[in-house]
């Protein structure tokens, strides 16, 4: 398969070790030591824990490849909020080629970016006919992936799944292929078991570090694999006082 990489590596330059919030988490202390993180397969997962700095990560990674903070395309420059870290600043890239398309997704501040969709009358065609607000939350995501990704893109997605069903987040999984088939890569922080299945993609797992992982070793995969097995015996055992914080 044909496969387009845009985004090849990213390392620490202008090493700035102060007490900025983002100084403090386990991927800032492996960048800082001089490790980089490389991009070999169109599709790279970051994993950990909430607060484990994925968000902080490819926030950085989208500003450092010149979109915006919140979201949107290299055309979005809203700000609601400026909670922006300066770590994109502290990040060097490879760049091996330029994309033609590209988007930041983060479902936290999806809002904003269909504000601004309708605040700009970008041709709501492009969102598939219909104000992204008047849309469910999970519809009008999918509808900007469906209608808005080209192809030969850079496409960056926190928490894709956070709006979509189980069975919408298969439809994701379909249109991701189709993008990459062609010619587009993506970064996607997820906790979702069924993205992260997505064939022959790098995971890095930021709970410790910047460590790759097999997929079946994810806790994504392990702690929803268990739980299907036998959710009774599951939750028994959750609820038991070997389990409990109280006992
Ligand atoms: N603007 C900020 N100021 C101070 N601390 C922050 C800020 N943004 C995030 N953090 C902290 O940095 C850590 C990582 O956050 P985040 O990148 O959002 O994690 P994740 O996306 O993995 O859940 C958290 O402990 C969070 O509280
Ligand atoms: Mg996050």
């Amino acid at each position: 398969m044909k496969m387009a990489i845009y985004l090849r590596e990213i390392r620490l330059i202008n090493k700035n070790f102060s007490d900025n919030y983002w100084c403090r988490l386990p991927f800032y202390r492996e960048l800082y030591s001089g490790k980089d993180i490389s991009f070999n397969t169109p599709v790279t997962f970051f994993v950990g824990e909430n607060g484990s700095g994925k968000s902080t990560l490819i926030e950085a990674i989208a500003v450092a490849m010149g979109y915006n903070a919140e979201g949107g395309s290299k055309n979005f420059n809203f700000s609601t909020k400026n909670t922006t870290s300066m770590l994109y600043d502290e990040l060097q890239l490879c760049r091996v080629a330029y994309e033609n398309d590209g988007f930041f997704l983060r479902a936290e501040s999806f809002y904003n970016v269909a504000t601004n969709i309708d605040d700009l009358r970008i041709n709501i065609d492009n969102y598939g006919g219909k104000s992204l607000h008047h849309q469910s939350h999970g519809e009008s995501f999918l509808s900007l992936v469906q209608n808005r990704f080209r192809g030969n893109g850079f496409y960056i997605l926190d928490e894709p799944e956070a709006a979509l069903s189980p069975m919408r987040q298969l439809t994701l999984l379909m249109e991701i292929n189709n993008l990459v088939k062609n010619n587009s890569q993506f970064i996607i922080a997820t906790h979702s078991p069924i993205l992260l299945a997505y064939p022959d993609a790098q995971i890095y797992n930021l709970d410790a570090g910047i460590e790759g992982i097999a997929y079946a070793e994810t806790e994504q995969y392990k702690i929803t694999k268990n739980f299907l097995d036998n959710p009774n015996r599951f939750i028994e055992r959750l609820f038991d006082s070997e389990f409990s914080n109280d006992s």
